[in-house]
């Protein structure tokens, strides 16, 4: 079988899993409070520009998520605003909720937040008779494999600045975003322009693990509260400021990111010359090709890939994902089937 399911499915990127080797016997403080974590700290602030920024390691993204969103919102009455593609609305289990605040879910035609919807929401939340909008919840890239260029994000922020919300970017796959075709982002434009984000680790090499940044001051305050009270507070924090050291140390974490793009390129090419279209335009490592049902039948035999709910009478969508460790051959072969 080939394997375009999803990214995150192989273990770590050798190099990760090297540095982990290497570390396995050491004795260390535990729940983050090691020199591994102190240092990938410290690497990541340098590398994004932000020397005040906190930095904590979490091990999974919706965990993280939950947790950063319970620090923006404060009063049982706010809430976030989301696409309704969104990570936290449709793939966390009503985690954000479980806290007791609501998502403001905004259709989108693909996938990506602007001012004038984040607006919209917010003159239909006027009084006390709704929920008060709080946070704007992003990914980039997004659930739909497109990315924000930096003119949006500036919009965004100036929007959030305009009507006081705070600003939260989910960078499970910002490896990917910040290295595809047409992203003009840079590694200093997330803590100039969020509140807090964190820089996905699981899908871009890591065995597992996610880097929470939070910029803004006010968010700081007991985040390690916040952590452990989820469950967070890995007592072998040291296997995340290890890997985080290894990924974002010499470069491996863009590295990373671009490979798994331009396996996606080279499929998305492969697939549009033999004449099929796409229902988003492919960007980064997530791509939409729409097949003939009977090609699809055949397809999943062989490769495993999510089905992406687009259907007509003769086509079906599939979603195919690259990562890191997808090889130019799986990539030919699968064209070769197609
Ligand atoms: C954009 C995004 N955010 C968050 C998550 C959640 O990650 P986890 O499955 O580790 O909770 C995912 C996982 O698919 C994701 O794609």
């Amino acid at each position: 079988m080939i394997f375009l399911k999803n990214d995150y499915s192989l273990g770590a990127h050798p190099k990760v899993m090297d540095a982990l080797v290497e570390t396995n016997m050491e004795l260390t403080d535990g729940y983050g409070e090691d020199p591994y974590c102190a240092k990938a700290g410290e690497l990541i602030r340098d590398l994004f520009g932000c020397p005040d920024a906190d930095v904590h390691f979490l091990t999974g993204g919706t965990q993280t998520n939950q947790t950063a969103l319970a620090a923006f919102l404060l009063r049982p009455h706010w809430s976030v605003i989301s696409a309704d593609t969104g990570h936290i609305c449709v793939h966390e289990t009503g985690a954000i909720e479980a806290t007791g605040h609501k998502i403001n879910h905004v259709a989108t035609p693909d996938g990506k937040l602007t001012p004038r919807m984040i607006e919209d929401v917010l003159i239909f939340h006027e009084d006390e008779h709704y929920v008060l909008p709080k946070a704007i919840y992003i990914s980039n890239s997004t659930e739909t494999g497109l990315i924000y260029t930096k003119d949006e994000l500036i919009a965004l922020r100036e929007c959030c600045d305009k009507n006081g919300l705070l600003l939260y970017l989910d960078g499970a796959r910002m490896a990917m975003a910040l290295t595809c075709g047409g992203s003009d982002l840079t590694y200093e434009d997330f803590p100039e322009l969020c509140d807090a984000f964190y820089i996905g680790g699981t899908k871009c090499g890591a065995l597992f693990g996610e880097a929470l940044v939070i910029v803004n001051d006010e968010l700081k305050p007991d985040m390690r509260f916040l952590i452990k009270q989820r469950g967070g507070l890995l007592a072998k924090g040291r296997l995340l400021g290890v890997q985080f050291q290894a990924l974002m140390g010499d470069g491996l974490y863009l590295e990373l990111g671009a490979h798994a793009n331009r396996m996606a390129e080279i499929l998305a090419k492969g697939i549009a010359e033999k004449g099929y279209e796409f229902v988003i335009p492919p960007q980064t490592n997530l791509i939409f090709p729409l097949l003939p049902k009977t090609l699809e039948e055949e397809l999943r035999k062989k490769v495993m890939y999510e089905t992406w709910p687009v259907v007509t009478e003769t086509h079906q969508a599939i979603r195919l994902v690259t990562s890191w460790g997808t090889t130019e051959e799986e990539v030919r072969a699968l064209l070769e089937l197609i």
